[in-house]
């Protein structure tokens, strides 16, 4: 019995190494765990074409098929930073008007999917050449009055169905009335960033927008202004709310009522250059206790820790000052995210990458490691010139 146990739990240790191997090629290299997936599943087809029945052999090569797509799902665990909303899941008023009208689009796609491909599979079946059918054309028939006005008036009353649902939905959500104290935010579009603003309350950051929680019963809504800086970018958290364009000279506005507090991750949704991908958007939702009290801190005074003055005198000495804002400094520059609490967000580089020591190191080592074209140039900082200017913006809390 205990050697039984032993050999068990040894395979099922492997097994379960198995899987986390696996697991960590997906992470890094989804092309090529799917293709390595692939080839496996190809050589197991094969064997049991070359040994099996006709049956077993559809069976296999179908089974392969199912294994590759599931491969393709997308696994949560391929980088949270990554993984955007899903459409299907809204927590905000507009997200919720947007899924409705997309289920019942959905719904009449799906019924007039299934009576056609219902109607094309009666007639392959039911028409099929049969041994012993002469091989002449069947008789044509021209002109039923009845058919054609039947196929040209049920798709006109769909669509016009279809076309009120959505322009109804559509000018509920643009002409809402919010109260007089929603929040107010504008937000910048940048190759590859988004610059935020709070201009109730002086505040600015970047790619990490914080708003109230709302309650059915006590609306707080975020009014959001969009601006571009560049290029046209598109404003998408998907649970929040549709998407909206983000056009250089010109003012859209949107706005977004979460119902559920957390972290909702967004994308920018129209290409803008290289680095398009990695223009992420981070939403905090929080209580509005919890809201005011992230407001005080971003608009308490910075304090000059003396502990790294090295760092700080070599930042405000190079380069990155014409890009970068700190608070109260010389550093004023508006081309980049404003650094004044930068150790307040999660990530760095717009989503990019977790904001940890190493990845900061990292990053003013040569950003084009983290995101290749982006615009913040290599530096050329030696390590000790990293180390201080790490320290000092570890600081910018
Ligand atoms: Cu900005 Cu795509």
């Amino acid at each position: 019995m205990a050697v039984i146990r032993l050999i068990v739990t040894r395979c099922w240790r492997k097994v379960g190494m198995g899987l986390g191997g696996c697991r960590k090629m997906w992470n890094r290299r989804p092309g090529w765990y799917v293709f390595g997936v692939a080839q496996i599943c190809n050589l197991l087809h094969r064997g049991i074409a070359f040994c099996g029945t006709s049956t077993l052999r559809r069976a296999s090569g179908a089974g392969c098929f199912v294994i590759v797509l599931s491969c393709l799902q997308p696994r949560a665990s391929a980088g949270e930073l990554r993984s955007i909303g899903n459409i299907f899941k809204p927590l905000s008023a507009p997200a919720e008007s947007v899924y409705e009208v997309s289920l019942l689009a959905l719904l009449i796609c799906a019924a007039i999917f299934l009576v056609v491909a219902g109607l094309l599979t009666v007639a392959i079946i039911k028409f099929r050449a049969r041994p012993g059918d002469e091989g002449k054309e069947p008789p044509q028939i021209y002109g039923s009055n009845q058919l054609e006005l039947a196929w040209t008036v049920i798709p006109i009353l769909i669509v016009v169905v279809l076309v009120l649902v959505t322009a109804r939905t559509i000018a509920d959500v643009q002409n809402q009335k919010l109260p007089g104290d929603a929040l107010k935010v504008r937000v910048v579009g940048h190759q590859w960033w988004w610059e935020i603003h709070y201009p109730d309350h002086g505040v600015v950051s970047a790619n990490e927008l914080h708003i109230p929680l709302s309650a059915r019963n006590q609306r707080r809504p975020t009014s959001l202004t969009l601006e571009s800086a560049d290029v046209i970018h598109s404003f998408w958290v998907p649970q929040l709310a549709g998407k909206t364009d983000v056009i250089p000279n010109r003012r859209n506005t949107m706005w977004v009522e979460p119902y559920a507090p957390g972290t909702y991750l967004g994308n920018c949704a129209e290409y803008c250059g290289v680095q398009h991908a990695k223009m992420m958007l981070r939403v905090v939702v929080e209580s509005p206790e919890e809201f005011a009290s992230w407001i005080a801190a971003q608009q308490a005074p910075a304090v000059e820790a003396p502990s790294v003055r090295a760092g700080r005198e070599l930042f405000m000495k190079t380069s990155c000052v014409n890009c970068h804002r700190v608070a109260g400094t010389a550093a004023v520059g508006i081309f980049g995210p404003d650094l004044t609490r930068l150790m307040s967000r999660e990530t760095i580089a717009s989503g990019a990458a977790r904001n940890t020591p190493e990845n900061l190191r990292a990053w003013m080592r040569d950003p084009q490691t983290i995101k290749p074209g982006c615009l913040m140039p290599n530096m050329q900082l030696t390590q000790d010139e990293v180390t201080r200017i790490v320290a000092y913006l570890q600081t910018l809390k």
